[in-house]
């Protein structure tokens, strides 16, 4: 904070912001509401509004959670395996002074997620070898500077067979459309609705036990985010909300099952999931992704 940021402004003093006005009747009473609706949401719900400060600090984070991502998709082929992947993710953690946030995160032994075919999210790094037209998610988070953010992709190992690409291209679409609703008074059920009624009429499945979650602060914050639901439901997103979403879609059903590693999710199946993920802020118009990629 700087000496100008430390003088008390009076109530009767002009507005810092320049309108002319007294401050009691221009800026005081919209820093009371935004004070007041941090406390609202903290308290009703346990959610963390986060200030620039710290929005600034994920959206590091977040930017060099891409630059691991872009590293990844160069490496990948068919031949590598999937500890290739975790060996380059965790240098490059290393390397800019980050943590990543997976390793020992509830046990989890390894410093990415690498989720290859029916695999629908947490698969471990291994000597598992990917092959031609296999597809699989890497799900990357950093801690830098203490900052969460949260993203992954899907990428194709050579040349993506129809089936592939159809559930690569929903599972992305899900995720484009649920970020798109994202604004002021819209709620968690607009986003879940967006991409439960693209994934599911385009002939898909939503996965249900895993869902979007706030984060920056630590790894999973309130709000749960579904990727599911009615329109209207659930909590009002307003201003500095930062949560992920991050659909799971499979090409058949959505029933899954978790492997006795206690980790790894399958589809029940055996049919393909796909899965996007991005880090998302809340704006005062709509929305501003933290880990920004085409989609
Ligand atoms: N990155 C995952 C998510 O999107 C969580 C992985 S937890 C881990 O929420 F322990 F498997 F890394
Ligand atoms: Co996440
Ligand atoms: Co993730």
């Amino acid at each position: 904070m700087n000496k100008a940021n430390m003088v008390k402004i009076g109530r009767n003093d002009l507005c810092l912001c320049g309108s002319g006005k007294k401050y009691k009747k221009c800026c005081m009473n919209a820093e009371k509401d935004q004070k007041s609706l941090k406390q609202e949401y903290k308290d009703k719900y346990n959610i963390i509004l986060k200030e620039p400060y710290q929005i600034e600090g994920i959206k590091k984070s977040g930017l060099l959670l891409l630059s691991i991502l872009d590293k990844v998709e160069k490496m990948i082929e068919p031949g590598i395996t999937t500890n290739m992947i975790n060996d380059l993710v965790h240098e490059e953690h290393v390397r800019a002074g980050a943590i990543p946030a997976p390793l020992n995160y509830r046990g989890f032994p390894k410093s990415v997620c690498t989720s290859v075919n029916e695999v629908i999210c947490h698969g471990i790094p291994g000597d598992l070898i990917l092959n031609d037209g296999d597809i699989i998610n890497v799900d990357i988070t950093p801690i830098l500077k203490n900052y969460y953010a949260d993203a992954s992709k899907t990428f194709f190992v050579g040349t993506p067979l129809e089936d592939a690409q159809k559930v690569v291209y929903i599972a992305k679409e899900s995720l484009k459309r649920g970020i798109n609703v994202v604004k002021p008074g819209a709620t968690i059920g607009d986003i879940g609705f967006a991409i439960q009624d693209y994934a599911e009429s385009s002939g898909c499945s939503v996965v249900r036990e895993f869902i979007g979650h706030g984060v920056g602060i630590e790894f999973h914050e309130q709000p749960q985010v579904l990727h599911y639901g009615n329109k209207g439901d659930g909590i009002m997103l307003v201003p500095g909300m930062v949560f992920t979403i991050e659909p799971m879609v499979n090409l058949g059903s959505k029933e899954l099952h978790v492997l006795d590693d206690n980790w790894t999710a399958v589809t029940n199946d055996k049919s393909l999931s796909a899965q996007f993920e991005q880090t998302i802020l809340v704006t005062e118009t709509g929305y501003e992704s933290l880990t920004p990629f085409e989609l």
